[in-house]
């Protein structure tokens, strides 16, 4: 008997673990079974490892153990929460004896990445191989340590020039926490800012220690710094595998591993003079890619608005893209104003004679208006103007909308005028320059004054970046 213990206390592993080892076991014609282990006892009821509930315990769960067996070996999977109930069901040495793995870096019983075991054991219906997955837990040093909150190597899916200038960066993400619409990343423009230089592979060489930053580094033309940008799109994967066909029993498992790793979408201008964006622009399907995030505090849209406005100018629009879904799955009515100072800022690809409507929204059937400074797509004009006169034709019915917007600064000035005339709520994105995105180099501040309280400054990427319109000094 080999007896793996996969210790997670992430539900969604525990699930994915659960379903995955049930379609293994259908294809190889193996015998499974499921036990509830609560507090440690293993309690005698057998549930399928399909069960997701226990009736008798009155518990919403997925089987903590599972086991596979076919004459010999057997495995059996126990899926814990914590090491204390790992310690209650070990009560003699050797009780596991073969494998440990810990699937949450806050222990150190041995660490496996959740995806990592998941490919390992979804790879071509092999039969599990014990030695692999041994030598794959002793691997642990190699394996960068996901942070539900922080730092992770995406893999870039693609990173395409949609229309001039703009383009869409689509990364694979591993499992993060999900981004609320309005939140943004620290994304490493450069490829390896580091690993190129002599003075890195020198280091890299003694010791595992990051380098000194001097010299080489900050002379260099890298974008050193990380640079923020906002979420567009976030969700489970859509890339399929060339490796099996739609029904082969492996696409399954190919679906939950992109379930399990969702991707998000960055849409960004390359900057005629930025070094971040053109470093950006280099990355390469199949590239990794280093992020932080996501970061600061995104839109709040409880209560829920009946009606949400949302207004977008130049390449501030991306991020109302994934507010618009997430509202629209809420139920809620979504209208879109979009502007730009012409047709090539605007960050959407663009459909009709006039060019008034952008292709994505209306396959979201999003009803939408999109105005330009010169004319050159849409209406001409600013886009406050069609706000200004939806809000003066629907004045009785306004009190349960409630604007979002994210654009130039000037823009957003106007709208704080436009919800204090109109008595309307409004959020908006601080889009200012940052480095650091995490509140310690106060470079992102901007001078605030809530009702009844003092100005103030605040950190925009810690605070923010949404904000009331009305706390925001504007012309400070
Ligand atoms: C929270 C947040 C979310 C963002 N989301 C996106 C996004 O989704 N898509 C996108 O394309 N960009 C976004 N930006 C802006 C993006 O971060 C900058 O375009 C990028 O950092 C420019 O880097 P660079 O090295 O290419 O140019 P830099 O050399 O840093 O700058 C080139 C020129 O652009 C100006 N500039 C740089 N950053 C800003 C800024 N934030 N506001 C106004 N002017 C600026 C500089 O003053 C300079 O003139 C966001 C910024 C913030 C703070
Ligand atoms: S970017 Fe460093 S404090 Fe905000």
């Amino acid at each position: 008997m080999t007896t793996a213990i996969v210790k997670t206390a992430r539900p969604q592993l525990r699930f994915a673990l659960a379903e995955l080892l049930s379609i293994y076991s259908d294809a190889k014609g193996l015998q499974t079974g499921g036990k509830l282990c609560h507090g440690g006892a293993e309690l005698s009821e057998r549930v399928s490892t399909r069960a997701r509930t226990s009736r008798e315990h009155g518990v919403y769960s997925e089987p903590d153990l599972i086991w596979l067996h076919k004459g010999r070996p057997s495995w059996k999977f126990y899926i814990l929460p914590d090491a204390q109930v790992l310690r209650k069901l070990t009560p003699k040495p050797g009780f596991a004896d073969s494998v440990i793995i810990c699937a949450d870096p806050s222990d150190n019983l041995g660490f496996i990445e959740p995806a990592r075991l998941l490919e390992a054991l979804a790879e071509g219906f092999a039969p599990i191989d014990s030695l692999k997955v041994r030598s794959l837990a002793r691997d642990v040093s190699a394996i960068p340590v996901p942070r539900l909150d922080s730092q992770f190597d995406g893999l870039v899916l693609e990173n395409n020039q949609f229309i001039k200038d703009h383009h869409s960066l689509r990364v694979r993400t591993g499992l993060v926490q999900r981004p609320t619409p309005g939140q943004f990343l620290q994304v490493m423009c450069d490829p390896a800012p580091h690993a190129q230089s002599p003075r890195y592979r020198r280091h890299a060489r003694s010791d595992r220690h990051w380098p000194k930053l001097s010299g080489l580094e900050l002379l260099g033309q890298r974008p050193f710094l990380r640079r923020p940008f906002s979420v567009a799109s976030y969700g489970p994967s859509s890339r399929r595998s060339t490796s099996y066909g739609s029904d082969h029993p492996g696409m399954d498992v190919v679906r939950l591993i992109n379930w399990m790793e969702p991707e998000l979408e960055v849409v960004y201008r390359r900057l005629p003079e930025g070094p971040g964006t053109s470093a950006l622009a280099k990355y390469a399907s199949g590239d990794k890619i280093n992020i932080v995030g996501p970061l600061g505090k995104g839109f709040t849209f409880f209560p829920k608005p009946k009606v949400a406005l949302l207004v977008g100018g130049g390449i501030g629009a991306p991020p109302l893209n994934l507010l618009a879904e997430e509202l629209l799955n809420c139920g809620v009515e979504v209208r879109m104003f979009l502007g730009a100072v012409t047709r090539s800022r605007l960050p959407f690809e663009l459909r009709g004679v006039r060019k008034d409507k952008v292709k994505m929204f209306e396959r979201m059937r999003l009803n939408h208006i999109v105005c330009t400074d010169d004319g050159s797509a849409g209406r001409r004009g600013l886009v406050t103007q069609p706000l200004a006169e939806y809000l003066e034709s629907h004045r009785d019915s306004l009190r349960s909308s409630r604007i979002f917007a994210c654009g130039p600064r000037p823009m957003l000035a106007a709208l704080s005028g436009l919800a204090d005339h109109y008595n309307i709520p409004c959020e908006a994105l601080l889009e200012e320059r940052m480095a650091c995105g995490f509140g310690a180099c106060i470079s992102c501040v901007c001078a605030v004054k809530a009702p009844g309280q003092k100005a103030r400054f605040t950190r925009i990427c810690t605070e923010g970046p949404a904000f009331d319109v009305r706390t925001v000094m504007w012309h400070a």
